[in-house]
């Protein structure tokens, strides 16, 4: 069965193209190289032994996507990953969040809409929750106003895939991340964010390595028992197999609603201090940090309840916080000795 990954190449992408093809689907991948590299391949292909089919397609560009489709019309599935992530950016330019996450979410489901049937695997964030009033956090926790354009534009797929559902013959899992790090065992692929990075682990990892002086943690007096913010950090490898779950179901038709949604987190909330000091731990040496003020939109704790994806889609994640930190370490001191 041949599965279109969009943004393929990228952190989430790439290692869920590696889970499929594990799984034996031929993959096609699209990404158009905005934040992700053509080398990636050549990691793919050296975890699985196989390079998955690959076309730069930007899915703002309507008629690309619709050529693409006329061009392959045997895709089984999609996993639609391609988006642009970074919060304080959609502050600064809404109008490319908009265009980027909702045009393309707009041109693929116009097409998948011709098809008899079709599965569709969205990524959606916890983002949507914002700060939800109770620990840990149940798919029913209501939506919260969004924080940012970026937010916003998780919140508009998720509406846009259920209206589009309801009159067509598309089924689609919504997939909402809590905190995804990590890198996949072998060090072949990994996060390659562009420029400072603005998530905590690629931040920790590349002060470990020399390339930023030090990391500041974003505030000490939040309401937590050691002050700092706390997160779920989930290995990206579980959640890459969680969409190779997600996708079999929809397309056995074990489905039970046109549009499910499922969290997809460890259920341990980790504060930043942890993180650091389970870090300097993996990694055997001290990470230099200060303590600084709150970054703005920061939520002050967001863990998951799994029970909805352990239950349906028999899923669990199985790496610890320690090993994911550890595989981000190997892949950070691969990339920069090569
Ligand atoms: C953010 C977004 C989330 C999005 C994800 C994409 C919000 C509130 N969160 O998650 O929607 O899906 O990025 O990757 O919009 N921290 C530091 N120092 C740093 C960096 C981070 O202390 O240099 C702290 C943060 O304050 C936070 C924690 O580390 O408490 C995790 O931050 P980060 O990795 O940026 O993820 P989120 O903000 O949780």
């Amino acid at each position: 069965m041949k599965i279109l990954v969009t943004g393929g190449l990228g952190f989430i992408g790439s290692h869920t193209v590696v889970e499929l093809q594990n799984e034996g689907f031929e993959v096609i991948a699209i990404d158009n190289l905005s934040n992700s590299s053509i080398d990636v391949l050549d990691g793919i292909e050296r975890i699985t032994g196989k390079k998955p089919l690959f076309e730069n397609i930007d899915l703002r560009d309507k008629s690309a996507v619709q050529n693409f489709f006329s061009k392959h019309q045997d895709i089984s599935g999609v996993i639609h990953f391609a988006a642009s992530k970074a919060v304080g950016e959609s502050v600064e330019n809404p109008l490319l969040y908009y265009e980027n996450n909702i045009n393309s979410l707009v041109y693929l489901l116009q097409e998948l809409q011709r098809k008899p049937e079709a599965h569709f695997i969205f990524s959606s964030s916890c983002t949507v929750y914002g700060q939800a009033e109770k620990m840990p956090i149940t798919e029913n926790a209501p939506i919260q106003v969004a924080m940012s354009p970026y937010g916003n534009t998780k919140q508009i797929g998720e509406e846009i895939i259920t209206d589009v559902a309801k009159v067509t013959s598309i089924n689609s899992i919504l997939l909402r991340y809590f905190n995804p790090i990590g890198a996949h065992p072998s060090a072949e692929i990994g996060e390659l964010p562009l420029g400072v990075p603005q998530n905590l682990v690629p931040f920790i990892t590349q002060t470990a390595i020399g390339l930023r002086e030090k990391l500041s943690v974003f505030g000490s007096d939040y309401p937590t028992f050691d002050g700092t913010a706390i997160r779920d950090y989930i290995h990206v490898v579980d959640l890459a197999k969680a969409h190779v779950i997600a996708l079999q179901r929809l397309l056995k038709k074990q489905n039970s609603e046109k549009v499910e949604i499922f969290n997809l987190g460890t259920g341990t909330g980790s504060s930043v201090l942890e993180v650091i000091n389970a870090f300097e731990k993996v990694s055997n040496q001290k990470l230099n940090y200060q303590i600084v003020g709150r970054r703005e939109g920061d939520v002050i704790e967001a863990y998951a309840n799994t029970d909805k994806a352990n239950a349906i889609l028999g899923w669990k994640a199985q790496y610890s916080l320690e090993e994911a930190l550890s595989s981000a370490w190997q892949w950070e001191q691969k990339i920069r000795n090569k």
